[in-house]
């Protein structure tokens, strides 16, 4: 049994046992549902997956995301299991359950805002999204949505259209839906204006003059949707202004703020919500991933009147808000307040980028670094003076990582960046040893 304070060791060749597997994943399960490397799991703790080879890997990259406080929490295993003996499902609309609004209160309260806020559930990141969308038209009698370069949203019709990376989320897919409208992000690395923050005058957020000229009447915009970090997007993290810079503008315009702290949510960022960071207080927050410790839940939590404009029945689903989830839910917030991830977050945050920072002054390969808490990313370039994006290097770096004993994800539109999205709870020896090992791909690579 793993104890959750191994280090990574990859010592043992393929298994028949992995072989045979992988054989039944090629028969069985079509191309679309990609698999990057060749093994399985075995058993998880905290930061460390074994496979059936018998290697252990250090996870940095938290199962995208879900997983801020480690693979099979206590608390929450045990919680689940609890739940799991007393009922499975049972529809919440005919036959409620504690777990659901114990969770509804606990998220309420846990978003910031001095208003009343209510939550509903759903499966994914992406019907979160939905959902924050159909509550902000109806509450608004709108229909347009205004979302970012660098966005990733999902792969539902709907969120692939707010998304904004063509391959592998929309080509091939058809129209996408209608009345979706495209701003450019904050993007400082590759600022579409060529300015240099500070001092550049912040045209991401003057754009929005001209843009409710050319682009779309304000007045029948329902929502404006964006990530606090963008993360699929390339971890581009905003300067400190904008996101209240954009909330402003929706007040003015009657727009509902909509924050996907999918990804960004649960600590990972320092703080519950990554928009705290900026103080600001979205009208609508969609979560997911990280909110039931790695059973599939979502929620849409927001101000209590929007949430409300839905009639009875408009929202919900079989699945939504399943008892198991919810529960799940419930312990692993209990849990994150109690390990003090806020702190944690930080002291990773500042070790990474520590040793980020001088790895990159001896690799110029490595264009730029992005941090907030515990959300890092690393942009590779070919040159950086042309900063033109060099995904070939972030593909060996990886591959580079996964055969020692790291796994680490590429993000981005052109996939020329890594992100670190370390469990919070992973121990400072397996943190040197994680970086130790980027350290020497990167080297390996580009030097
Ligand atoms: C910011 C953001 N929004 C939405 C989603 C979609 O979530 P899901 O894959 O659970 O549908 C993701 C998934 O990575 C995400 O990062």
């Amino acid at each position: 049994m793993l104890t959750g304070n191994e280090l990574a060791e990859v010592s043992h060749g393929r298994s028949d046992a992995t072989r045979e597997w992988l054989a039944k994943a090629a028969e069985y399960v079509p191309k679309g549902v990609a698999v990057v490397n060749e093994v399985f799991v075995a058993e998880a703790k905290g930061a460390v997956v074994r496979t059936l080879d018998g290697n252990t890997y250090l996870d940095c990259f938290a199962g995208v995301g879900v997983l801020n406080g480690g693979h099979c929490p206590q608390p929450v295993v045990e919680a689940i299991q609890a739940q799991a003996g007393q009922y499975l499902h049972t529809f919440f609309h005919q036959v409620p359950h504690r777990p659901y609004v114990e969770l509804s209160e606990k998220l309420s309260k846990l978003a910031p805002g001095d208003f009343r806020k209510k939550a509903a559930f759903f499966n994914s990141g992406s019907e979160a999204v939905e959902n924050a969308v159909k509550i902000a038209r109806i509450a608004t009698r709108r229909a347009a949505v205004i979302c970012f370069t660098n966005a990733y949203h999902g792969r539902t019709l709907l969120t692939a259209s707010l998304t904004c990376k063509v391959k592998p989320y929309k080509a091939g897919f058809g129209q996408s839906a209608p009345g979706v409208h495209r701003a450019a992000t904050a993007y400082c690395y590759r600022c579409p204006w060529q300015s240099t923050y500070p001092g550049c005058g912040m045209h991401c957020l003057e754009q929005f003059k001209g843009f409710f000229k050319g682009e779309v009447e304000p007045s029948e915009v329902a929502a404006m949707v964006i990530e606090p970090v963008h993360g699929e997007g390339g971890i581009v993290v905003p300067p400190r202004e904008f996101l209240p810079g954009l909330q402003a503008i929706c007040r003015e315009h009657g727009i509902t703020f909509v924050a996907d702290e999918v990804q960004t949510g649960f600590y990972r960022t320092g703080k519950p919500f990554a928009v705290s960071h900026s103080g600001v207080a979205p009208d609508l927050i969609a979560c997911a991933k990280s909110i039931a410790a790695g059973l599939p839940l979502s929620a849409v939590v927001g101000k209590a009147e929007i949430m409300d404009a839905p009639a009875p029945g408009q929202l919900g689903g079989t699945f939504s808000g399943n008892p198991v989830a919810c529960a799940a839910g419930v312990a692993a917030l209990d849990f994150y307040r109690a390990q003090d991830f806020k702190a944690r977050a930080m002291r990773i945050s500042q070790y990474v980028m520590g040793r980020l920072e001088a790895l990159q002054a001896r690799l110029p390969g490595i264009g730029n670094l992005r941090a907030l808490g515990a959300m890092i990313g690393v942009e590779f370039v070919k040159d950086p003076r042309t900063k033109e994006p060099d995904p070939d290097s972030v593909k060996r770096i990886t591959r580079e990582c996964f055969d020692r004993g790291l796994i680490v994800l590429a993000a981005g539109t052109f996939d020329n960046v890594i992100r670190l999205l370390m469990p919070l709870v992973i121990t400072d020896a397996q943190m040197a040893q994680a970086m130790d090992i980027f350290e020497a791909a990167c080297v390996k690579v580009l030097a």
